[in-house]
């Protein structure tokens, strides 16, 4: 079986994840099951990234130690993924022992290597805060947490030399076409950071210690980005006596990250890896923002929205619908309480839920709830939606292969609309009344395209349903319960035959997936929540 190793961003554990958080978690979890349904032997992995100054001061505010706070806050996260059904194979913490030894190895080495040398650091230092900033952090000249006056001023620190790999990185990019997804970042990152000439990048620090120590200098701890990106693979078991998952997984096949740290993943983590002499991942998948109609999201704006509140009250899979539908990998992308609600009513109301409602009700009353078979002949209509039926399984696996999963989810809905109009086509109500008092060989030969149009119409929703898993499985299930179609062993191969089980049986009535929301009063249910 062919292995899919794939990451997402390691989270700080800093407070409550919003949408955003959410989403990355969604598109992640997405692309594992679309893997895992094709047959792939998956992994995902997901975790927290716990170190740090500003975890160590949120944990002093709340009066617990760093530890305690993370182990919280690590449980609430976890939680949170259990709520959403995100299937990840590993949470992985970097306060977890297994990771702090190897990161303690890998240092080392790069030290023996050359890679890292001694030197001062020099920035901005504001005493009550402990933090340093750069000139451009500062507000008016002032620490941009506390408002009080900085000193300029230097401590002994380790930094990486980038330089040295910035030609061979460079060469990697050009080479490989697939490593960055959009490829437009590819120029962004080049015109932006390595043209003008990479800065070596500064790895410890010692104005304070919740960290991992350096052993061979122990009053510097290992500062944030060496710690948290060597996380991809010592999740793996990288250094440690049991590489098995190491050999098996790496190179992971996408790293999921948004564009907020798509510079360390692009160019440290790509060097990080070349100076451990190991493989690149496959691609590394940048992904855009959700914003507000006011700009991001921010509890200060009061535009803040959490993923839980919406599962609450629309369901699991209406939220993670509307998150992948509504936010394109590649550009950013809007979330407003009135297009939730359109969505919610337009797409998974009207269009797939009255899909379902109808075609169920039409086999109970035509044909006793019995998916009846036809003669195998399809006419003119039925041709084309079979048509329309491999041409979006075709478009669904062509977007795949970019991760461009809210085209995917469009071209679904197009086949949903599709089917739709399918019903208006061949109007089998009317066929079912002109049944009645024609001579007998009309009387065949509309029966059979009313058997026709049914067996069409089940193995239209047999399709949605399987596509749809990947991101709305209760809803999957669901039609497929309602339709009488086995669960057991569903595989994306078994979408390329337009094929239904003999006598199937449908629900006896229908039961809707999705109903009708008040507009009004939704959009000002989810205002509402903003402002909490
Ligand atoms: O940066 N829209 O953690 P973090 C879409 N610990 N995605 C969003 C988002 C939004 N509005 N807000 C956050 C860190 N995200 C580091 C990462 S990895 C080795 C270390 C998602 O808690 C997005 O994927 O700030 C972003 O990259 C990630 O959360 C940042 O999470
Ligand atoms: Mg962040």
């Amino acid at each position: 079986m062919e292995k899919f190793y794939l990451t997402t961003p390691i989270y700080y554990p800093s407070g409550k994840y919003h949408i955003g958080t959410a989403y990355a978690e969604t598109l992640a979890d997405f692309i594992k099951r679309y893997k895992t349904l094709q047959g792939y032997d998956t992994f995902m992995l997901t975790g927290t990234d716990e170190h740090g100054q500003k975890i160590q001061d949120k944990a002093e505010e709340v009066g617990q130690s760093p530890q305690e706070y993370v182990d919280k806050q690590a449980e609430i996260a976890k939680e949170l993924w259990k709520v959403m059904n995100i299937k990840y194979d590993k949470y992985m913490r970097t306060t977890d022992e297994y990771h702090e030894k190897a990161v303690q190895k890998i240092f080392e080495r790069f030290l023996k290597q050359g890679d890292i040398y001694k030197g001062e650091y020099e920035g901005w230092y504001c005493k009550p805060c402990e933090s340093y900033f750069t000139e451009t952090q500062l507000v008016d000249g002032k620490c941009p947490d506390c408002g009080r006056e900085v000193k300029k001023m230097k401590e002994e620190a380790y930094f990486f030399n980038m330089k040295k790999y910035a030609d061979k990185l460079v060469e990697y990019y050009d080479s490989h076409p697939d490593f960055i997804k959009p490829s437009y970042m590819k120029n962004e990152m080049r015109n932006n950071f390595i043209k003008p000439g990479l800065d070596d990048l500064c790895i410890t620090r010692t104005s304070f210690d919740w960290g991992i120590k350096v052993l061979s200098d122990p009053k510097h701890v290992i500062y944030v980005w060496l710690d948290a990106l060597t996380n991809y693979i010592t999740a793996l078991g990288y250094t440690s006596d049991n590489l098995e998952l190491f050999d098996k997984y790496w190179p992971a096949d996408v790293q999921i990250v948004g564009k907020d740290i798509a510079r360390f993943h692009l160019i440290y983590w790509p060097i990080f890896l070349m100076a451990l002499d190991l493989p690149l991942p496959k691609t590394i998948l940048v992904h855009n923002w959700i914003t507000m109609k006011d700009g991001k999201m921010s509890k200060s704006k009061g535009n803040v929205i959490y993923p839980d509140q919406l599962i609450e009250r629309y369901g699991l899979d209406a939220t993670k619908y509307f998150l992948l539908r509504n936010v394109p990998v590649s550009t950013d992308g809007l979330f407003t309480p009135e297009e939730f609600v359109n969505r919610y009513n337009f797409d998974l109301c009207n269009d797939l839920s009255n899909l379902l409602n109808r075609t169920v009700s039409m086999v109970n009353k035509y044909f006793g709830g019995v998916v009846p078979q036809y003669n195998g002949t399809p006419n003119e209509a039925d041709v084309e939606l079979e048509k329309s039926a491999s041409e979006v399984i075709t478009t669904f696996e062509n977007y795949m292969n970019n991760y461009e999963i809210a085209n995917t989810i469009q071209s679904i809905w197009s086949f949903v609309s599709r089917t739709n109009k399918y019903i208006d086509e061949t109007q089998p109500w009317a066929l079912a009344k002109e049944i009645e008092g024609e001579s007998q060989s009309d009387k065949d030969l509309k029966n059979e395209k009313l058997k026709s149009a049914m067996y069409h119409l089940i193995a239209s929703l047999r399709q949605i349903a399987i596509m749809i898993r990947p991101f709305m499985e209760n809803t999957s299930n669901e039609i497929l319960r309602q339709i009488g179609v086995d669960l057991a062993n569903i595989k994306w191969d078994s979408l390329k035959e337009f094929k239904l089980i003999e006598n199937a049986k449908v629900i006896e009535k229908g039961e809707p997936i999705f109903m009708r929301l008040n507009q009004e009063e939704e959009v000002e249910y989810i205002q509402s929540l903003m402002k909490k």
